[in-house]
């Protein structure tokens, strides 16, 4: 029936998905009922973690709650976090002074070029920390802190990323922000300066911020902020989050304090070896039982990580390198028929076949072996060349010779 709504939402519906989907603004208004410009769900939903966003006029009037010279005279206390950045423009140098600072170094600055930082100034300075009221849709526990910069003209940190979403609040004066949202852009850091810098940095946005504007910047987002005209300050909101290697970390030595010393690697089902020093599915299963919670781990990286640990698990002592490493040619001449490779004491090998061939192991390292060398290796402490090792396999001996693992002797008369 044409009349029949039901017909009439489906067809609403097919015209709705045809729509080409939009690209969100990613500049706004803040309005009093919205600093955002948008209902906190709707930031969360479109921006968080996914979009830089402007937003013009968020706190209208805002008056920093801390004086430039209180936040000097905060930089120079004990136990305060503050960077003082100064940039020489002509020489294209940066010079990083780190807190406590002093008087003295703010009568070097001039009237251009410099930026101090404070960090956690939320932390010292009760008005300051009134700051975060209007980000308590988020929660608590993933905001940082406030950092507050204050830079004369020019003053800056240079193009950088940061690993954590921030809305860079304007304060006073203002600044020029930069910022790249290409997901191609490099991220590489200048290697002479001990503030990340980005080596290259192709802005896709420019704007002019005034006070009571934020820019919103999830994480990984190249941005470079200039100060422009006069004294500028920018309060920035930083959000906290644990990369994924610190949460693991952290789990393991949670559950590591947990567990009775009692409870071990078990093998009550062992069966005689085949192949001295692998690691068998059969491990493998028993190191499922021992670690449920590595269930994530596929059996390549559980190998991989046993492998490691158990031949560096309670060793008194470990073989060094050479004095002086052994190069590949000469090697090459040393591995004649009937040569001996001896194994050092304190050697510790095991191996194992993993989906992408064997893996030799030894005091927690792991090279890619021939099957046949990483299980004769494991078996015998010297081994005696009945012929001219491959190519894979004089790699492999050439790391573990230079690893102090073994060493060659020449073929015995006979
Ligand atoms: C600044 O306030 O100068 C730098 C803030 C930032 O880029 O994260
Ligand atoms: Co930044």
């Amino acid at each position: 029936m044409r009349g029949d709504p039901r017909h009439y939402t489906a067809r609403m519906k097919n015209a709705r998905s045809r729509r080409p989907a939009t690209t969100p603004p990613i500049e706004v208004r803040g309005n009093p009922r919205q600093p955002l410009g948008m209902s906190p769900a709707q930031f969360l939903r479109v921006y968080w973690q996914k979009r830089p966003l402007l937003i013009r006029n968020a706190f209208p009037g805002l008056v920093p709650p801390i004086k430039p010279n209180d936040l000097a005279g905060l930089a120079c206390e004990e136990g305060v976090l503050a960077r003082l950045v100064r940039h020489d423009e002509a020489r294209e140098h940066w010079q990083l002074k780190t807190g406590p600072l002093a008087e003295a170094d703010f009568a070097k600055t001039g009237d251009r070029n410099w930026t101090l930082l404070v960090q956690d100034v939320d932390k010292w300075d009760a008005d300051v920390a009134k700051l975060l009221e209007p980000f308590a849709f988020l929660p608590s526990w993933r905001l940082d802190d406030i950092m507050i910069s204050y830079a004369e003209p020019g003053g800056g940190v240079g193009a950088h990323v940061d690993q954590y979403d921030v809305f860079l609040i304007q304060g006073l004066g203002q600044r020029h922000w930069a910022i790249s949202t290409d997901p191609a852009a490099p991220k590489g850091f200048r290697p002479d300066i001990e503030l990340k810098q980005l080596v290259r940095f192709e802005p896709t946005h420019e704007w002019l911020l005034e006070p009571g504007d934020i820019l919103y910047l999830p994480p990984d987002v190249p941005h470079d902020g200039v100060a422009v005209g006069g004294p500028c300050m920018t309060i920035s909101v930083g959000m906290r989050a644990p990369s994924r290697a610190e949460l693991t970390g952290d789990l393991a030595d949670y559950l590591a304090e947990r567990l009775p010393d009692e409870l071990r690697y078990a093998d009550p089902d062992l069966a005689p070896v085949k192949a001295i020093g692998k690691i068998d599915a059969a491990a493998l299963t028993r190191l499922r039982t021992a670690l449920p919670f590595a269930a994530a781990l596929d059996d390549d990286a559980l190998r991989d990580w046993f492998g490691r640990f158990i031949t560096r698990y309670r060793n008194a002592q470990t073989p060094m390198p050479p004095a002086r490493g052994v190069p590949a040619a000469t090697l090459h001449k040393q591995l004649t028929v009937g040569a001996r490779l001896l194994r050092h004491p304190w050697s510790r090998l095991a191996w194992a076949r993993g989906s992408a061939g064997a893996t030799l192991f030894a005091n927690g390292e792991a090279w890619p072996a021939p099957a046949a060398w990483a299980k004769a290796l494991c078996a015998q402490r010297e081994v005696t060349l009945s012929a001219a090792p491959s190519a894979a396999a004089e790699v492999l001996l050439l790391a573990l010779v230079n690893a102090g693992h073994f060493v060659v002797r020449k073929a015995r008369r006979q």
